[in-house]
């Protein structure tokens, strides 16, 4: 078959059929944690200022440099499409004042978000995440709860070898003096780094930890760690946040390597991996950390803040390589069907005192013949059928058919919820 003139762009998808199940799925599982620890909903438009970005999470990182949907507008402002959303949650704290709320604001958000990236598999050009941000409080304990609502979250999804890895990346009091301990060591092996590391290690040294090329791997496990140059509150911060999560005896791996692609972070940082059986290499679930500072680049006052984002498609993907249940289904057991135009004029009627009961029904209104519905209830499998024809229309009675037996009863048409509700 010759392939279609127009296909969905490189890097993005349609989401129809079986996905939207899982994508349901997600979200319920989500919105039930965000609920039960009272983080109120926030959608901020998919464009924002591409300033924000560049400020908040760094000019050098890859997200700034290399991924970003940056357009001029008709009356000349310079916007992005969305790369991620922690900057325009803060932003939005800012303009709307809540830090005159009572502190913590907690928000989350299920959006769409937007990379350049090379597509591959658990990387795509527009994709969703869901987020919770805790802004206002800089208590270690809160970091504890963000990893371990994430944690509970991909649980409750079913994922049973969840690895947490974790690390502190100081402060801006600490941060320097590593930087220069750390470019220190890599100028010492400068000629083994890729461009890329050559190129970071000017720009943004951090980032050459982060860096996934075998070689520049083998040179960054070497490399001095960040945890033996925290700062005392660093420390103690990160320290604190490691009693909490022993105290719930949720698994972490402390990775003194882990620095995250996006510069706002500071103290916590965390990644949220599952073991993938068959290989493949997904890269994190989720990840986040503490951004103490972020409010204050973005123009705002001191607004201590922690929190995290899951990619939803990754997450997806590996339900389905595992296997993983969904919530089971209320899959409709009956068929109403309807024959001639007195029935099918009280029909609509009917079907809403259904979906008021919340009794799952399938019907096809727009077929005439009583052959093409039932052979569809067939196909459908439902044990009941509802006839509704023209004498029972001008009686106020209809017909249930029970499909396996071939029986049918009459009803009175007032009647049939409850005796519905009955057999069901
Ligand atoms: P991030 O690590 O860039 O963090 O993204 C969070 C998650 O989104 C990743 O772990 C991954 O599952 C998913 N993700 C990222 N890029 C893609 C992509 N191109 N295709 C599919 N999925 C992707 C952030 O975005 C931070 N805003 C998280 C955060 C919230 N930190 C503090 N608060």
């Amino acid at each position: 078959m010759a392939k279609p003139k127009f296909q969905t762009p490189r890097g993005m998808r349609d989401i129809i059929g079986e996905d939207w199940k899982y994508f349901d799925r997600v979200f319920e599982v989500a919105k039930s944690f965000a609920n039960f620890y009272h983080f109120e909903r926030i959608e901020t438009p998919i464009l924002e200022e591409a300033e924000l970005f560049t400020k908040g999470i760094g000019v050098s990182t890859d997200i700034v440099e290399k991924e970003m949907f940056c357009f001029k507008s008709k009356g000349g402002d310079y916007l992005a499409l969305r790369p991620e959303g922690t900057a325009p949650v803060v932003r939005a704290y800012i303009q709307h004042g809540m830090k005159s709320l009572t502190q913590p604001v907690k928000l989350w958000y299920f959006s769409q978000f937007f990379r350049y990236e090379h597509p591959q598999a658990g990387r795509l050009r527009q994709f969703w995440q869901f987020g919770l941000e805790i802004l206002g409080e800089q208590n270690p304990a809160l970091d504890a709860q963000i990893i371990l609502i994430f944690y509970n979250i991909l649980r409750e999804l079913g994922f049973e070898n969840l690895i947490v890895k974790i690390n502190s990346i100081g402060d801006s009091f600490c941060r320097p003096y590593y930087k220069k301990v750390l470019v220190s060591y890599l100028k010492s092996k400068v000629y083994v780094l890729c461009p890329d590391c050559k190129r970071r290690l000017k720009e943004n040294p951090l980032r050459v930890l982060d860096c996934k090329r075998d070689k520049c791997k083998e040179i960054v496990f070497q490399a001095p760690q960040i945890l033996n140059h925290l700062c005392e509150s660093c420390k103690n911060h990160l320290k604190s946040v490691l009693e909490f999560l022993d105290e719930l005896q949720l698994p972490y791996n402390l990775d003194p390597y882990l620095v995250r692609g996006l510069d706002y972070y500071t103290k916590t940082v965390f990644e949220i991996f599952e073991e993938s059986e068959k290989g493949k290499t997904f890269g994190a679930l989720v990840g986040g950390g503490r951004y103490d500072n972020l409010a204050k680049i973005l123009g705002g006052e001191d607004v201590p803040a922690v929190g995290g984002a899951g990619g939803v498609e990754r997450i997806i993907e590996l339900m389905k390589e595992k296997q993983l249940k969904l919530a089971s289904e209320k899959v409709p057991k009956i068929f109403f069907a309807q024959i001639g135009e007195l029935a099918k004029r009280k029909s609509l009627k009917i079907i809403e005192e259904f979906r008021k009961e919340k009794i799952p029904v399938y019907e096809s209104i727009g077929k005439d013949s009583l052959k093409s519905q039932m052979k569809l209830a067939d196909k459908l499998k439902v044990k009941y059928v509802l006839i509704f024809g023209q004498q029972e229309a001008l009686n106020d009675e209809i017909l249930l058919r029970d499909m396996e037996t071939g029986k049918q009863k009459k009803m009175r048409l007032k009647n049939l919820i409850k005796e519905v509700k009955k057999i069901l």
